[in-house]
């Protein structure tokens, strides 16, 4: 209300204040001044009134609009606190949806990281229980295309626990896919029928259920006095689409007040997503395993036609894994000396199982004869020299009995007697000593080349061609020297250049030394020299078949590192390379030292020594007894040829004699004093 609403009734008030103030008033101002008083006095009365007619109303207005808001306030507040408790249940909600899908998350890296297929499943079940919060589950996987084997059962409130790490097998009998009669898609248990309809079936009470026969399950309530109410039952199925088994869980319970309750929307479709995410898992790893299988028979198919390859090394490639695995494990288990802190992970073990069974697939390339050379003059040969020599004895005879008819009688008898005994006796002893050397039993001196040489040199003639019936390459080699007119006069025993067999095509190996290879080449493949051969100083192999022997090492090299390793598997070629090296250097074919090797290298070093001291399956030779063989490695040890703590730990662990006891016949097996062997 504005404040100067009475200003024009105060002027005669002031008027007659000052009037009476003062006293200076006349009658009539004095009437006029009280009348105006009056009128102003009516006009405030009036206004007064008014005033407190319209604050009157006022009031009744407020205090209705007091009302309202009270109750407007009362209403918003309670829509408040509603709305605050709806936001906190969502919360929660949300809180606990997104706890499992971290859990979904997690399970999904750890399951694509487990390469154990019982303890995935494990994995897979207790994943979809905890997602779910359901008392009891079971895995199937389908066998076969005819029926879903129980692999885990889990039931906490009958503290079951089967398969998977428990230690015990699933005994319950597998659900037929199929019945057995009339071979129709079995529709009537719910696993069966979720993998044939690739479906989850979600399922509150089974007790309710009339779609599904759960005749069985109520057997089992009865016997355990469990009440199996709500399933939830889904399919493995990985991207592919082919099911490869179903996830089934039971009891989903309130986790505040533990009562069994249906499986919600929404953990089904966690489970679901879970159920996913573990067929891919699973089909890797029977993928993973089927490959793995797959190369591992492989590698021992080839094993295995290396040893067959040979009787002489028979069983090697299958043995040398056994030891070496002995031997790494021996290191392992060391908890002092060198090997303490030496550890092999799964991959680890893989690596070196692998490297050992192939650690001489490069003998597929050597050839038998020179594998198997048993004598000197040992080789893939052209019977027609023998055939021809054969004749050539033919010829003489028939001579002979010629000129045996023609001069009998002009000699004294006795004499030519005595002559041709001399000469047969001297044939015969030298022919012995020629054998002899043929065997390659015995060190050949100098004075034994010198005989060799000398019986050698003896002459005879030879009536008939040697280049015919021979191959063009031998043809070839021959043509180095001009054909002699027949008869020829030849040594008994001959080096020619038909006898050298240069290296394929003029190529001459590891020029390129791709490997760091760093043998001794021979400036020939071969040289099949008669005289050369039976000059062999020790053992039977020339240097170009010694040659040809080690080359299955480079050649193990060559075609390990021309395999596409996975990275877990990337040191194979290393390790099944190096066995023929010598801890000083002096081993092939890289001539590499004991550091600069790596431990399962010097284990496959080890193994590769022993197997064959130790073989009782070679032809020809007798078996060397267990302390025999070990004696002989002693000196290898001595020698620095063998890892000396390797050695050590072999003979400590009690590797030799595990080794023994498995793979020697029982009559080598005799006691081994090893302390006379370890520093
Ligand atoms: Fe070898
Ligand atoms: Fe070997």
């Amino acid at each position: 209300m504005p404040s100067d609403i009475f200003d024009r009734e105060r002027a005669p008030v002031e008027r007659s204040k000052a009037f009476i103030d003062g006293g200076r008033m006349s009658g009539d101002e004095q009437r006029t001044a009280f009348s105006e008083l009056l009128r102003g006095y009516e006009k405030l009365v009036k206004e007064t009134s008014r005033l407190v007619k319209f604050s009157d109303r006022n009031e009744e207005r407020l205090k209705t609009a007091n009302v309202v808001i009270e109750k407007q306030r009362a209403e918003l507040s309670e829509y408040a606190e509603n709305l605050e408790g709806k936001v906190a249940e969502r919360t929660a909600e949300l809180a606990v949806e997104r706890t499992k899908l971290e859990r979904l998350v997690r399970l999904g890296t750890v399951l694509g990281a487990e390469h154990d297929s019982s303890k995935l499943m494990e994995m897979i079940l207790e994943g979809a229980r905890d997602i779910s919060n359901a008392d009891g589950g079971s895995l199937y996987i389908q066998v076969e295309d005819k029926e879903l084997a129980f692999q885990i059962v889990q039931n906490d409130s009958l503290n079951i626990r089967v398969g998977g790490t428990s230690g015990n097998q699933p005994t319950f009998p597998a659900v037929p896919l199929f019945d057995a009669e009339t071979g129709e898609a079995n529709h009537r248990n719910v696993v069966s029928h979720t993998v044939h309809e690739r479906h989850a079936v979600n399922i509150a009470d089974a007790y309710e259920s009339e779609d599904f026969d759960f005749s069985g399950t109520r057997r089992f309530d009865e016997q355990t006095g469990y009440r199996s109410t709500s399933f939830l039952t889904v399919p493995l199925m990985p991207r592919s689409g082919e099911v490869i088994g179903a996830l089934q869980l039971i009891n989903a319970t309130d986790p505040e007040t533990s009562a069994v309750v249906p499986f919600s929307p929404e953990v089904q479709g966690f489970v679901e997503a879970l159920a996913g995410q573990a067929a891919v898992a699973l089909d890797n790893q029977n993928l993973l395993a089927a490959q793995k299988a797959l190369l591992d028979s492989l590698i021992e198919l080839l094993a295995g036609a290396i040893d067959s390859k040979s009787p002489y090394t028979g069983g090697h490639c299958a043995r040398v894994p056994a030891l070496a695995k002995m031997l790494a494990e021996a290191a392992c288990d060391a908890t002092h000396g060198p090997f303490r802190d030496f550890s092999f992970n799964e991959d680890d073990w893989y690596e070196l199982h692998i490297a050992s069974w192939l650690h001489d697939c490069g003998k597929v390339t050597t050839s038998e004869y020179v594998v198997d050379k048993a004598t000197k003059l040992e080789t893939i040969y052209n019977r027609i020299h023998e055939i021809r020599t054969r004749f050539e004895v033919a010829w003489r005879d028939a001579e002979i009995a010629y000129l045996e008819g023609r001069l009998a009688g002009e000699r004294d008898a006795d004499e030519l007697t005595a002559e041709r005994d001399a000469e047969h006796a001297r044939l015969v002893d030298d022919f012995d000593f020629v054998a002899e050397c043929n065997i390659g039993g015995e060190f050949m001196g100098d004075d034994r080349i010198e005989r060799l040489k000398e019986i050698a040199a003896r002459t005879w003639v030879r009536q008939f061609d040697d280049r015919l019936g021979i191959s063009d390459d031998e043809a070839r080699r021959m043509s180095a020297v001009p054909e002699a007119p027949l008869p020829v006069t030849e040594t008994l025993l001959m080096d020619t250049p038909g006898h050298i067999v240069p290296w394929h095509d003029g190529k001459v190996p590891y020029q390129d030394n791709a490997y760091g290879i760093r043998m001794d080449v021979p400036e020939n493949a071969f040289n099949l020299g008669e005289v050369y051969n039976l000059s062999i100083r020790r053992g039977t192999l020339t240097d170009e078949e010694r040659f040809a022997v080690n080359d299955h090492i480079v050649q193990t090299i060559i075609m390990l590192n021309q395999l596409p390793w996975p990275r877990t598997l990337r040191r194979v070629p290393e390790y099944a390379g190096g066995h023929h090296e010598k801890m000083d250097g002096t081993g092939y074919p890289r001539r590499l030292t004991g550091e600069e090797l790596s431990l399962p290298a010097r284990i496959m070093a080890i193994a590769d020594v022993f197997e064959p001291l130790t073989a009782s399956d070679r032809p020809y030779k007798k078996a060397k007894k267990l302390s025999e063989a070990v004696k002989i490695m002693s000196f290898m040890n001595k020698d620095a040829h063998v890892d000396p703590d390797l050695f050590d730990l072999f003979l400590k662990s009690g590797v030799h004699v595990r080794y023994a006891e498995q793979f020697l016949a029982p009559e080598q097996v005799d006691a081994v004093d090893i302390n006379q062997y370890l520093e």
